[in-house]
């Protein structure tokens, strides 16, 4: 090949390239706020999911807005922030269960004895949902959750009936655990059997359990307890742990014991 036509050979692979890379770059940036938007509708869906108010073809936005409310609450004392502690980070729109466990300012570290779910860090403060009737009283709480599996971290949302210990909703929006598998924690028939179970005894101890295997029918306390997914050992003591971890006192037992004290 002459020297001539290598350059030119080279000026083309080299304008390709950059061709390429503005399109592509160009296409990342445009398509950022799309994908943020999807992001949080999708966020939105599996709220309304867990307090079974979504079906397709519902209007997410307006759905949430008519009948959720969100509020933070502080984990270590079980209050809910006032509005004049609110911030510009600090509130509920910029809630974000990943970013704020990691955050330096706004997460902390679990000490390992406490670390039930596996997680090393976690927002002080969390998001809660309220569903609300048309009379404006209180249905129920979703509440964010999260907790290490076998392959990743699951991250979801627990609904719990104005009683405070019925289980309304059990829902995860992002996980990496094997579909078939672990990734069963999305089956709808496997999530549904948890509407209706009691989170909590009559002492209010965290009494909720996801067994290895399934219920047996005649146990006098199945009220309390989850088929486990069946070839997935480590998936399901995932979710058990979580599920335990965020409804203890290192999770929302604070903001269970507030909402008590105040009913
Ligand atoms: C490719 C592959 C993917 C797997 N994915 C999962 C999973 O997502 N969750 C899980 O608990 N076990 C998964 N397992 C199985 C675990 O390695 C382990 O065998 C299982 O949890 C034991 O469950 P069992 O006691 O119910 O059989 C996977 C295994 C293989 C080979």
């Amino acid at each position: 090949m002459s020297s001539d036509n290598l350059k030119k050979t080279i000026g083309v692979a080299l304008g390709v390239c950059l061709v390429a890379s503005i399109l592509v770059s160009t296409a990342a940036v445009e398509l950022k706020p799309i994908q943020t938007k999807n992001a949080k509708l999708d966020l939105l869906i599996n709220i309304l999911e867990a307090g079974d108010l979504y079906s397709p073809g519902v209007d997410i936005q307006q759905t949430y807005n008519e009948k959720i409310s969100a509020e933070l609450i502080e984990l270590e004392t079980g209050k809910p922030l006032t509005e004049s502690e609110y911030t510009a980070e600090l509130t509920p729109e910029k809630f974000d269960l990943k970013s704020w466990a990691s955050s330096p300012e706004l997460g902390t570290p679990i000490p390992s004895e406490q670390d039930l779910a596996d997680i090393k860090r976690q927002p002080k403060y969390m998001a809660v949902y309220t569903v609300k009737n048309t009379d404006g009283e209180i249905e129920k709480y979703i509440m964010p959750i999260m907790g290490t599996g076998l392959w990743s971290t699951l991250y979801g949302f627990i609904a719990l009936d104005k009683d405070l210990k019925t289980i309304k909703g059990f829902t995860f929006y992002e996980h990496g655990e094997t579909p078939g598998l672990g990734g069963e924690v999305d089956n709808p028939k496997w999530k549904q059997q948890w509407v209706g179970k009691k989170a909590f005894d009559d002492n209010w101890d965290v009494k909720i359990q996801v067994l290895k295997g399934t219920v047996d029918e005649t146990d006098p306390n199945k009220q309390f307890k989850v088929d486990g997914l069946s070839g997935s050992t480590l998936t399901t003591r995932g979710v058990d742990n979580l599920v335990r971890y965020w409804l203890g006192e290192n999770g929302y037992g604070h903001f269970i014991d507030y909402l008590r004290g105040e009913s």
